[in-house]
């Protein structure tokens, strides 16, 4: 037996015991005739004690171990003379007699504690030492654990766990598909899922009725904070519900893996927000609704009194920054700065100052009379004290660009609080969008989700005006899901497909399967999929969901520690079939 107790175990009502504790050394301290050695594992952190009177030669073994050395040790528990409060274990240490080294190690590149030395890519590098952190640790045992309850949930409402292929077909799901050669069938190639989204649809046709999967989906699609190239989805679908079913069964999933792995209570349902009011209220689809600050539309009261970029704009839109009156001509400058630059966009910005005095102050005061600008702080319910931002330009751009804003301010202004969780349901979404470089429509969700049936006579005259059964689960600013009410009928599956720009051939190439599917009998059917990487990092207040994988992408999609991806030799490449074209 190597050990009789963890690192993280022993307390004083041990004290007189004889343990084997095994592990890795934190620290080594010489005080005096004394050596304290630390010693960790997942658990926790022991003290040991060696005696240069009692035992010289251990106690000079000791003074050589060096950081991170791999040891074995056995000893009594003592009751510690000076108590470390801060650590479970801090009552007592051990006073060593015997001690093993298990394995020697180089000094680490960076220190071992939760505030560490290491930068990015250098933790990455060495991703093994990284994980020994006691903060990572954390991360990947609350991860562990939203998986666990997961399953518990899911499983006490019975879905099913089923496995689907991760070497299929390419699907357009609007990322781009990583390929993999086939080697017996040359010239062709196998896609990593996105998703398993036809697979989960063909399960409702072959009557599993509650489907769900823990898996990993692959895009071949630029990187961010919280996107990686494969990712984890809690992936689920159900036959013979509508999407109030869906929203209500995953409701009540995320109250309970909230609650169950982070001991919060959501109170009541969820609050619910069409598409289009979150476009207009907050310039985006998933709203972060921690704070207010939402949008005004200035139109009505900003046109025609010769102010030009208002005059010619799509939309005037102002948020109103409560307390911010005071803010100085400096801060206000770095905001227009901020705006102006490139990731954002815009070319100016408008502000109004609404002092504690009463008296406006504006930039633009030389169009618009006191009057006017008064009516301003009436329509957005500014007082004393406020700041008013103004952007302007194509209604697009501009709800763009104010969203940026307004959640940058709220990260100025510390309204954005990790530890508060706040979410939404963002329902209706269009089904398509157009899309400008290649000339067609685009499904927004993916092209198995069903249009409303209100909306079903817009279809053929005006396409983007038709609404789908489509739901995302927004929280903090961050989607964590989204799914959507299908199409179980082939012919409506195929006029979807024409709208889309697939010829019928097309059509039967790359989804006869799904199609033919539906001929034998269909339920109707609907799913929802989560990140559970973003889900977790929400959860634990952060917000790239790096930390909470264990083996992570760096933002150029490389793995810097096994060095992937990498050539492959010609031999390899011969056997494939395939010759690389360096010119590329
Ligand atoms: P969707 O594409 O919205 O839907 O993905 C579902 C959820 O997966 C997470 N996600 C990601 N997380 C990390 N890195 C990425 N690159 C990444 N891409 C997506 C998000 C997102 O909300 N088949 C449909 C689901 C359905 O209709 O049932 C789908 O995949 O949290």
């Amino acid at each position: 037996m190597y050990r009789s107790h963890s690192c993280g175990e022993l307390r004083i009502e041990h004290q007189g015991q004889v343990v084997v504790l095994a592990g890795w050394v934190q620290r080594v301290r010489e005080m005096g005739g004394m050596t304290f050695v630390d010693v960790r594992d997942r658990y926790g952190i022991t003290q040991l004690a060696f005696n240069n009177q009692q035992n010289e030669g251990l106690n000079k073994a000791a003074r050589q171990l060096g950081r991170e050395f791999v040891i074995q040790v056995k000893g009594t528990v003592i009751e510690r003379t000076s108590k470390n409060k801060q650590l479970p274990t801090g009552d007592i240490e051990i006073e060593v007699n015997e001690l093993q080294v298990l394995n020697a190690a180089k000094t680490p590149p960076f220190t071992i504690e939760n505030d560490t030395d290491g930068g990015d890519e250098l933790r990455m590098q060495y991703r093994y030492l990284d994980i020994r952190r006691n903060v990572i640790q954390d991360k990947l045992r609350l991860r562990n654990k939203v998986a666990l309850e997961t399953r518990k949930y899911l499983d006490s409402l019975n879905f099913m766990d089923v496995e689907t292929p991760y070497l299929i077909k390419s699907t357009p799901e609007g990322a781009r598909d990583f390929v993999v050669p086939s080697r017996m069938n040359q010239g062709e190639f196998y896609a990593l899922p996105q998703s398993p989204q036809t697979f989960k649809q063909l399960l409702m046709v072959a009557g599993i009725d509650r489907y769900y999967q823990i898996v990993k989906c692959f895009r071949d699609e630029d990187l961010r904070s919280d996107r990686q190239p494969e990712f984890t989805q809690i992936d689920c679908e159900m036959a013979f519900v509508d999407q109030e079913d869906i929203l209500n069964t995953f409701e009540g999933l995320i109250k309970h893996l909230f609650k169950a792995c982070r001991g919060v209570e959501f109170e009541g349902e969820f609050p619910r927000m069409t598409y289009s009011e979150a476009m207009e209220k907050y310039g985006s689809d998933k709203p972060d609704i921690r704070f207010g600050m939402e949008f005004h539309n200035m139109n009505a009261l900003t046109k025609d009194k010769g102010f030009k970029i208002f005059d010619e704009a799509e939309s005037v839109i102002a948020i109103v920054a409560e307390g911010c009156a005071a803010y100085t001509r400096k801060q206000i400058d770095a905001l227009v700065d901020w705006v102006k630059r490139p990731q954002i966009g815009a070319s100016g910005m408008v502000y109004l100052k609404y002092n504690e005095d009463g008296t406006l102050k504006s930039s633009v005061d030389k169009f618009y009379s006191t009057d006017d600008l008064k009516e301003w702080t009436n329509y957005t319910e500014a007082k004393p004290g406020d700041l008013l931002l103004i952007l302007s330009g194509t209604t697009e751009k501009v709800r763009k660009q104010m969203n940026e804003l307004r959640l940058h301010l709220g990260d100025e202004l510390g309204l954005r609080n990790p530890n508060v969780f706040k979410p939404l349901w963002v329902l209706d979404f269009p089904l398509l969008e157009w899309d400008e470089d290649s000339n067609r429509y685009h499904a927004m969700h993916h092209p198995f989700t069903s249009p409303k049936a209100e909306d079903f006579n817009l279809l053929a005259s005006d396409p983007t005006a038709v609404r789908a059964n489509a739901y995302d689960l927004a929280m903090n600013g961050v989607e964590l899901g989204g799914g959507s009410i299908r199409i179980h009928d082939k012919k409506i599956q195929a006029q979807m497909f024409e709208l889309l720009g697939f010829s019928e051939e097309q059509a039967q190439e790359q989804f006869g399967f799904l199609m033919n599917a539906f001929e034998y009998g269909a339920p109707p059917h609907g799913g929802i999929a989560f990140g559970l990487d973003r889900l977790v990092a929400t959860m634990g207040g952060a917000d790239s969901i790096r930390d909470f994988i264990a083996f992570p992408k760096n933002n150029a999609g490389r793995d810097v520690m096994i060095n992937a991806p990498s050539s492959i030799d010609e031999e390899q490449l011969n056997e494939l079939g395939i010759a690389v074209n360096t010119k590329v």
